[in-house]
């Protein structure tokens, strides 16, 4: 998969992506063929235990990214730039995107924004490494909407990001993340921009559509947004198995001679 590819599908097939943070999860991802992996700053949530995207650094997101590009060989890797590693200016942005692309051998990176961030995308596009833009709720302001509620609600809400849409398109986005909005308004989105759409709690309109890996396999309980549907419910199937273990090493009945050497 590639950045072309990705973007010939929108109005043909829907695009998948999901997140991976590590060799296993991206192995998983890429022989399931799935389309796109986003190298998400979530992993500050669902692997670092914090309660929001803001303190993961760009060391961390190059950490797991290098890991997860040893464990896709077919999917489009996405990584996301994380909060202040683009902000500052457009300058220091570029070289950390290209540092991310450089370091792992991803395909592209990914920033939340509208307009504001036009000029940033427009320079990172400029020295050849593709950008996923990301509108609607971006955690990374989460200080400023002060809760994860759904955004573009109202009307001059929802206006701004359709036009933002539009802006980071000119800018050079190769397809935007629509993150918790409501389903009209991705529909809108959708059809105002060439680019394909990609939603998280935005419907079934999009291009595409992406979920964290952990929420979809029931890994992570420590909350379940409305958007996410579990598709499996690993981390109860996980907890018994670790109880058996426990109880059998208790019991001597684990190893076995299968498990041990004469
Ligand atoms: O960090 C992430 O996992 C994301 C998705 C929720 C789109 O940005």
């Amino acid at each position: 998969m590639n950045v072309p590819q990705i973007v010939s599908m929108k109005g043909k097939e829907k695009i998948s992506m999901l997140t991976a943070y590590d060799y296993t999860s991206a192995k998983i991802v890429d022989e399931a063929g799935v389309d796109v992996i986003l190298v998400g700053d979530s992993l500050g949530m669902v692997m670092q235990g914090n309660n929001s995207t803001i303190p993961v650094t760009i060391d961390e997101m190059i950490y797991h990214a290098k890991m997860v590009k040893q464990g896709a060989k077919n999917t489009l890797i996405v990584v996301d730039m994380p909060f202040m590693s683009y902000q500052a200016d457009y300058v220091e942005a570029v070289r950390n995107a290209g540092r991310i692309v450089k370091e792992t051998g991803c395909d592209a990176v990914k920033l939340e924004g509208g307009r504001e961030f036009a000029v940033t995308i427009n320079a990172i596009v400029s020295a050849g490494i593709p950008v996923m833009g990301h509108l609607g709720l971006t955690p990374q302001s989460i200080n400023i909407f002060g809760s994860y509620k759904a955004r573009g609600k109202s009307e001059q809400e929802a206006k701004k990001i359709v036009e933002d849409a539009k802006y980071i398109q000119e800018a050079g986005v190769f397809s935007i993340v629509l993150e918790s909005v409501p389903k009209s308004l991705a529909k809108e989105v959708t059809n105002s921009v060439s680019v394909p759409t990609i939603g998280i709690g935005a419907g079934v309109e999009t291009d595409g559509q992406v979920l964290v890996f952990h929420d979809m396999l029931g890994f992570f309980d420590d909350f379940k947004a409305k958007f996410v549907k579990r598709y499996a419910h690993l981390k109860k199937e996980a907890v018994e198995a670790v109880k058996t273990y426990t109880k059998e090493v208790k019991n001597s009945e684990f190893p076995t001679d299968e498990h041990s050497y004469e």
